[in-house]
């Protein structure tokens, strides 16, 4: 018996093997990055048939061919939060091999979250990790990277560059930085091309474990007074400030 499209978009919240798309964003960036969208759906076939001709030229054709057209009442029973753009899909998540995504000889920086707490900031963490070419993203703790509000914190963008949970960080040939307010002060030209850079949990920062263990610190100088940037907001400057050093 074919199970409701209901039970299918709000179990797959839990499944290890799918992950939910919310809002044609997520579901443009998924597909341009080559994921297996498993379903799609809209509650408004000729904005996504406006959205992709103005946003996804690429994907004109396809995208909107995807989606069954559902009515607004039908999408608001596959999340708690209803995408403005009106479509969610549900695809398959790729599998990481977090070896061979720090084995990698290219330049690209690894970025690691310790226990991040709040999915759309690890999200946008995703996005900007993205959009500076990172070998990956690795996480610690608890949450799944993968939960349906990251994913759409990222745009999709969890389909474009390798995107895990670990339980501890592997050794390998990379230099381990962890991004700290009380590092040194951070000099471009003294970061590593294909480091690890570590970021601490919201409230708590780094563990005194991954600061043991890591080969420098550095800092994101601030004016006197402020204690701190938030978590995505750091990632991207230690990102493009590296970049930065040509
Ligand atoms: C919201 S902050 C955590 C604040 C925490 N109270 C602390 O002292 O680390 C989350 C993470 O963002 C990074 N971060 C934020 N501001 C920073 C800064 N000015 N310099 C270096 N890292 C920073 C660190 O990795 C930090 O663990």
């Amino acid at each position: 018996v074919p199970s409701s499209l209901a039970y299918r978009f709000r179990s797959a919240r839990r499944d290890p093997n799918l992950t939910v798309l919310e809002g044609f964003h997520a579901l443009k960036h998924a597909l341009r990055f080559g994921a297996e969208v498993v379903e799609a759906v809209t509650s408004d076939l000729e904005e996504l048939r406006r959205l992709a001709g103005g946003l996804a030229e690429d994907l004109t054709g396809s995208l909107p061919e995807l989606a069954e057209p559902v009515s607004f009442d039908v999408l608001a029973a596959l999340t708690p939060h209803p995408p403005r753009t009106g479509v969610m899909a549900l695809a398959r998540r790729p599998t990481v091999d977090v070896r061979s995504m720090l084995d990698h000889p290219g330049p690209g920086p690894v970025v690691l979250l310790e226990d991040p707490r709040h999915m759309g900031n690890l999200g946008a963490c995703v996005r900007v990790a993205a959009a500076a070419d990172a070998a990956g993203v690795l996480t610690t703790g608890q949450n799944d990277p993968w939960h349906p509000d990251a994913v759409r914190g990222a745009a999709g963008l969890h389909f474009a560059l390798p995107v895990a949970r670990i339980s501890e960080l592997p050794a390998s040939d990379r230099a381990l930085v962890a991004v700290d307010p009380d590092g040194e002060p951070l000099l471009p030209a003294a970061l590593p091309r294909r480091g690890i850079f570590a970021f601490g949990t919201e409230r708590y920062g780094l563990s005194d474990e991954l600061l043991a263990r890591s080969d420098a610190s550095v800092n994101i100088p601030m004016r006197a007074g402020v204690s701190s940037l938030n978590l995505a907001t750091s990632v991207a400057a230690v990102l493009f400030c590296r970049q930065a050093r040509g």
